[in-house]
């Protein structure tokens, strides 16, 4: 019998960036099973964002690997990190990034123009549900610039979503909200979790945030405290 791999296995992983040599990672492992709710925290410059732009190949390590289903993250060709960033991923930021001149519709519909096989129709059907999902379909023709902080980042969530990608990463997806809208945010990440099975990683200076998570990792100086 063979264990079956957690879905996300880091070994060992370090970042150290070039110009000014800050070693962001220093030798970082821990594995995440599928469909768990993980929150890492620790103070500002612990380099929660560097891990979490490393499991989403926006960049890549200095030294170490990540296994995602067992497959070597980084010795993927430039085509099949695109791939697995377009189909397996999504991606939560602090500060929503939504395109202003883009409808709420259209911003959750960007990541679908990479699915060139879809027809207009499945676009749309994908597009509605999701918007359902995070209950935002009342406000689906409204601009960025007419919605408010909670709104636009329910929509950046419905946007990370549309494509059901199996791993959520999300940094600080609360950092800019009240507490109402952060907590109806957690909610609906819960949610995910615990009925669609998804992945989340969630790096978060919330302690209320970690509550809502399954599980907490906490970082000090690009390490692990305890996994
Ligand atoms: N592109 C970069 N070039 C050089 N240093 C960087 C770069 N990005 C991050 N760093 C440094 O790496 C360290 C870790 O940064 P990181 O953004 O991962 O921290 P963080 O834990 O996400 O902090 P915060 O809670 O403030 O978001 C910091 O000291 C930061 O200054
Ligand atoms: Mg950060």
């Amino acid at each position: 019998m063979t264990d079956v791999p957690a879905l996300i296995e880091v070994q060992n992983l370090s970042k150290c960036y070039g110009e000014h040599q800050v070693n962001a990672l220093r030798g970082v492992s821990l594995s995440i099973e599928a469909g768990a709710f993980v929150a890492l925290m620790g103070p500002s410059g612990c380099g929660k964002s560097t891990l979490l732009n490393l499991l989403g190949a926006i960049d890549r390590p200095t030294g170490g690997q990540v296994l995602i289903a067992g497959e070597s993250l980084f010795e993927k060709s430039e085509k099949a990190l695109t791939l697995f960033r377009r189909e397996q991923l999504g991606f939560i930021f602090q500060f929503f990034n939504l395109l202003s001149t883009l409808t709420a519709a259209e911003n959750v519909a960007l990541p679908l123009d990479l699915h060139p096989n879809l027809t207009e129709a499945q676009r749309k059907q994908a597009v509605q549900s999701i918007l359902e999902r995070v209950g935002m379909a009342h406000r689906a023709d409204f601009y960025p610039a007419q919605l408010s902080g909670g709104e636009m980042q329910r929509v950046a969530i419905a946007r990370a979503l549309v494509h059901q990608p199996k791993i959520i990463l999300a940094d600080e997806p609360t950092g800019n909200l009240d507490s109402e809208n952060g907590e109806s945010i957690l909610k609906l990440l819960q949610n995910l979790s615990q009925e669609d099975g998804q992945t989340i990683l969630m790096a978060t200076h919330s302690e209320e945030a970690a509550h809502a998570a399954h599980r907490v990792i906490r970082m000090r100086d690009g390490q692990i405290q305890d996994a």
